[in-house]
């Protein structure tokens, strides 16, 4: 029964392989959630603010007033952008409706949108809702690098309407340097592209820095900047996500996200609001946290035996199965709850094309020391 257009995207792998993992008892590296919660602090802002009485019906349509003003205050203490707080943020249910709404309220059915290879799932499915489609420029494997030739090639297809950036990337790690920036933007301006970037790891740089694509010359008046709560302060089910920009990039945005689900979340818009005016101060730990986490499962799985990319940023590393002489690492993780009581995701569904990076494996590192150790040792007894 479901509709023609949506029909190649099933279930997503996350959901699938979350399923896996619960019905196994399995350690799931797979889908990217912590397994601790975020800053009490801005829990008890959310305690608050379902207590407080003012919380709990429909917010404005933009999102709260407090958020608004957070978000735009945190760009430009961060970045030296400016934003419009009333105009220039529309608040969403996570970054992923921010990405829906996006495709839903700038593209014309036939428009196509440069996106990088590897991509997050809802890329091409939300793409495809809109009646368009992606275009693709590879980041390959082990260095993950942008072509800035490939790229310009790719931009130049007559369809090409919008560029869809993700750094830091999932499912790489890799954060783009000032160089990948400046070829991006520079394609941009060339072919009039509308930009949409999808910084939902901004504060979790290990590794390099993270430039946001509207900070680069003639670049803020194009650019649509998407970023969420969930990952800067660890509540992924919080689903609280935003983005900011041109007003009238946002106002395309407001124009499908009204008719997806109005405004919700209330009193936990109140709560990240009180968390992103002190961003820098409840990320700098998780930042750290997540960093020796990394350092502790790349470490790990490589005197096991793995190959693995190291990322710059992030929740995922990837590692390459190949050398360990196994080809098809979809076959390799469905049976890896059986085998090893693990849970990893094939990097084949980042990919558009089956075949491409068939031995490539991304883990999730956004848990415990113990969780990872005790991960690491069982895919090493697989691997002797
Ligand atoms: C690159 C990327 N974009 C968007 C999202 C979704 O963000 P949210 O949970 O805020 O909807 C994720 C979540 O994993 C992601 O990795």
């Amino acid at each position: 029964m479901t509709a023609t257009r949506l029909r190649p995207f099933g279930t997503t792998i996350f959901a699938e392989f979350s399923a896996l993992a619960a019905r196994t008892g399995a350690i799931n590296l797979g889908q990217g959630f912590p397994d601790t919660d975020g800053p009490p602090e801005i829990i008890d802002a959310a305690i608050a603010a379902l207590r407080s009485g003012r919380a709990n019906q429909y917010a404005p349509a933009a999102g709260v007033p407090e958020l608004r003003a957070a978000i735009a205050a945190h760009q430009h203490r961060r970045y030296g952008l400016d934003v419009d707080p009333d105009d220039g943020v529309q608040v969403t249910f996570g970054a992923t409706e921010a990405i829906a709404a996006t495709m839903l309220g700038l593209l014309e059915p036939g428009d196509e949108v440069l996106a990088l290879e590897p991509y997050y799932d809802s890329y091409a499915a939300t793409t495809a809702m809109a009646g368009a489609s992606l275009r693709l420029v590879a980041l390959r494997p082990p260095e993950f690098v942008l072509d800035a030739d490939e790229l310009a090639r790719a931009a130049a297809g007559e369809r090409v309407r919008m560029l869809l950036l993700n750094s830091p990337h999932n499912p790489t790690g890799r954060v783009l340097d000032a160089g990948e920036l400046a070829a991006i933007a520079r394609v941009c301006v060339e072919h009039d592209l509308v930009a949409v970037t999808d910084e939902v790891y901004e504060h979790l740089v290990y590794d390099g820095e993270h430039i946001p694509l509207a900070t680069l010359p003639g670049m803020a008046q194009r650019t649509l900047t998407i970023s969420s709560a969930g990952k800067s302060f660890s509540f992924t089910g919080w689903k609280i996500g935003w983005c900011s920009g041109p007003p009238e990039l946002v106002a395309a945005v407001a124009a499908a996200k009204q008719f997806l689900s109005f405004a919700g979340g209330t009193p936990l818009q109140r709560a990240v609001a009180a968390g992103l005016d002190d961003a820098e101060r409840h990320v700098a730990p998780l930042r750290a946290t997540l960093h020796s986490a990394r350092d502790r499962l790349c470490a790990g799985l490589r005197a096991a035996g793995y190959e693995v990319c190291v990322p710059q940023g992030g929740y995922f590393a990837n590692a390459d199965l190949a050398p360990l002489g196994i080809e098809d690492a979809d076959a390799w993780c469905r049976a890896l709850p059986g085998r090893a009581g693990v849970v990893a995701i094939p990097a084949s569904a980042f990919y558009a094309g089956a075949d491409t990076a068939r031995s490539l494996v991304r883990f999730a590192f956004c848990k415990r020391p113990e969780v990872i150790d005790e991960a690491v040792e069982r895919l090493a007894a697989i691997a002797r």
